[in-house]
C-alpha cells in the first residue's frame, strides 16, 4: 500500500537522511522520504510532486537552507518546512522562523523532531481542510446567487414573453378575421349585376354590409396598433434585460487602461441628460488633480449613469446632485448624493439584489445597482449606499489608486 505521507529531505549527508528515516519509522510516521541536494534537483523534486513536508539541512555545501525556503515558499501549495540542524544559534533560528520555516529542530534530537513533524503535518491538514471548506462555501454562495439571478430573469422575462405569445395569438385571429372581411367585400364589389334594375338592390347590400363590418373593422384596425405596440414593448425589455447581463459578463475580456474619472462622470451625465435637467442641479467637487485608477471607462461610465439618474429618479420636484471624487487611504472615492426621498432603512440592504426596484413593473429592471456593483468589484473596489444626514441617499464608490501614482506630497 502506497505510505500516507510524502516529505522532501534536502540534505546531503545520506546518513544523517538514514538517521531522520529511521527517528520517523520508530515513531509510526509512515512516509515515502525524497532526498536532494542542490536546488535545481530540489525545484524539479517540488514540481514534480509536491510534498507534504519539507525537511532540510540548513547548513549545505551545494546550496544555501534560507534559498530552499524561498523556493519552497514560491509554490503555491505552502508546503509545512523545518530546518534541521547541527548547529544553528537562536538568532538564526529565530531568522529562519521570522521568514516563514514553520519549525527548527537539532539534529540529533529526536525528541523534538517528532513532535514537530506531528505538528507540521497537523497544522497543514487544519490547513487544507479550512480551504477546502472556504472554497466550497464561496461555491455555494455563488451557485445560490447565480440560481437566484436566474430565477430573477426567468420571473422578469416571463411577464413580457407570456403577453408578447398572447398578442401574437390575437393578432393572428385579427388578421384572419380582416382577412374574411377584405373577401367578402371583395364578392361583394366584383359582380356587378346582370340587369340594370338590379343595381339599387347590390347597392343596398354594399351598403348593408358596410354598415355592419365597418365599425368592427375599425376597432380592429385600432386594436392591431395597440397590440403591435404592446408588443414591441414586451420586446423591447426582454432586449434591455438580455443586453445588460450580457454586458455585465463580457466585462472582464478587454484591455484595462488609465481611466479619466471625470470624464467618465461627465459622459455619464450627458447620456443621462434627459433625464436629469428637469430635476436636479449638479455640483461637481472635483480636485485639482485627479486620483488615478485602472479600469474600463465605458463600464464605469455605465456605473455613474446608473447612479446619476438614479438620484434624479428619486428626487420628488426639483433638487440636487453633487458629485465628489476625492482620495482617501489609497483610493478615490466618487460620491453621488441626492436631495431625494432617501432609502428606507430596512431597504438599504436589498438596493443591490437582482430585480429590486421600487419603480412602477415595467419601468425599472431592478438591475442597475446589481450590475454597478459587480462592476466595481471587478475593479477590485467597493460600493455602497448609505442616507445621507441632510436627507436623500448617498452612493459610494470606492476604487483602488494605481500603486505608481503615489507622489512624495501623497498624489
Ligand atoms: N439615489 C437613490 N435614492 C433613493 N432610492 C434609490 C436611489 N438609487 C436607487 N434607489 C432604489 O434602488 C432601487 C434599485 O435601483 P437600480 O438602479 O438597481 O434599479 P432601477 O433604477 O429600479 O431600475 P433601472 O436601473 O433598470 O432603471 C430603485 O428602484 C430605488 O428604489
Ligand atoms: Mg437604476
Amino acid at each position: 500500500m502506497d505510505k500516507p505521507y510524502y516529505f522532501l529531505h534536502v540534505e546531503d549527508d545520506p546518513l544523517d537522511a538514514e538517521y531522520v528515516e529511521t527517528q520517523l519509522a520508530e515513531a509510526g510516521i509512515s512516509c515515502e522520504i525524497k532526498r536532494v541536494e542542490a536546488s535545481d534537483e530540489f525545484r524539479n523534486a517540488l514540481e514534480a510532486r509536491p510534498p507534504d513536508l519539507i525537511l532540510c539541512d540548513y547548513n549545505l555545501p551545494r546550496f544555501d537552507g534560507l534559498e530552499a525556503l524561498k523556493i519552497a515558499q514560491e509554490t503555491p501549495q505552502q508546503v509545512p518546512f523545518i530546518f534541521l540542524s547541527g548547529g544553528i544559534g537562536e538568532h538564526l533560528a529565530v531568522e529562519c522562523l521570522h521568514r516563514g520555516a514553520t519549525d527548527y529542530v537539532l539534529k540529533g534530537n529526536p525528541a523534538r523532531l517528532i513532535p514537530a513533524v506531528r505538528r507540521a503535518l497537523e497544522e497543514s491538514r487544519i490547513k487544507r481542510a479550512k480551504e477546502q471548506a472556504e472554497r466550497e462555501l464561496a461555491h455555494g454562495e455563488k451557485m445560490v446567487l447565480l440560481g437566484q439571478l436566474s430565477a430573477g430573469i426567468a420571473h422578469e422575462i416571463n411577464n413580457p414573453i407570456t403577453y408578447i405569445n398572447l398578442n401574437m395569438e390575437t393578432l393572428k385571429d385579427y388578421a384572419e378575421k380582416l382577412q374574411a372581411l377584405f373577401n367578402a367585400g371583395r364578392e361583394l364589389t366584383l359582380h356587378a349585376p346582370s340587369r340594370a334594375e338590379d343595381l339599387p338592390k347590390r347597392w343596398e347590400e354594399i351598403r348593408q354590409w358596410y354598415e355592419m363590418n365597418d365599425k368592427r373593422t375599425r376597432v380592429l384596425i385600432e386594436d392591431l396598433g395597440r397590440l403591435a405596440q404592446e408588443t414591441l414593448d414586451g420586446g423591447l425589455r426582454v432586449a434591455e434585460i438580455t443586453q445588460r447581463l450580457r454586458r455585465f459578463s463580457r466585462q472582464e475580456r478587454q484591455e484595462a487602461v488609465e481611466v479619466n474619472l471625470e470624464e467618465c462622470l461627465e459622459t455619464a451625465l450627458k447620456i443621462g441628460w434627459n433625464e436629469i435637467k428637469n430635476k436636479a442641479r449638479i455640483h461637481r467637487h472635483f480636485p485639482a488633480v485627479m486620483p488615478r485608477v485602472k479600469g474600463h471607462p465605458n463600464q464605469l461610465t455605465q456605473v455613474f449613469l446608473n447612479l446619476v439618474v438614479n438620484a434624479a429618479q428619486a428626487i420628488v420636484g426639483r433638487g440636487e446632485i453633487d458629485l465628489e471624487i476625492t482620495r482617501e487611504n489609497r483610493q478615490a472615492v466618487i460620491r453621488i448624493k441626492d436631495t431625494g426621498r432617501g432609502v428606507a432603512p430596512e431597504t438599504l440592504s436589498r438596493l443591490f439584489t437582482p430585480f429590486f426596484t421600487t419603480k412602477p413593473a415595467g419601468e425599472g429592471t431592478g438591475l442597475g445597482l446589481y450590475v454597478s456593483r459587480g462592476i466595481v468589484e471587478g475593479h477590485g473596489g467597493t460600493m455602497r449606499a448609505e442616507n445621507s444626514p441632510t436627507g436623500g441617499a448617498v452612493f459610494i464608490v470606492e476604487l483602488p489608486l494605481i500603486s505608481e501614482s503615489m507622489g512624495p506630497h501623497g498624489l
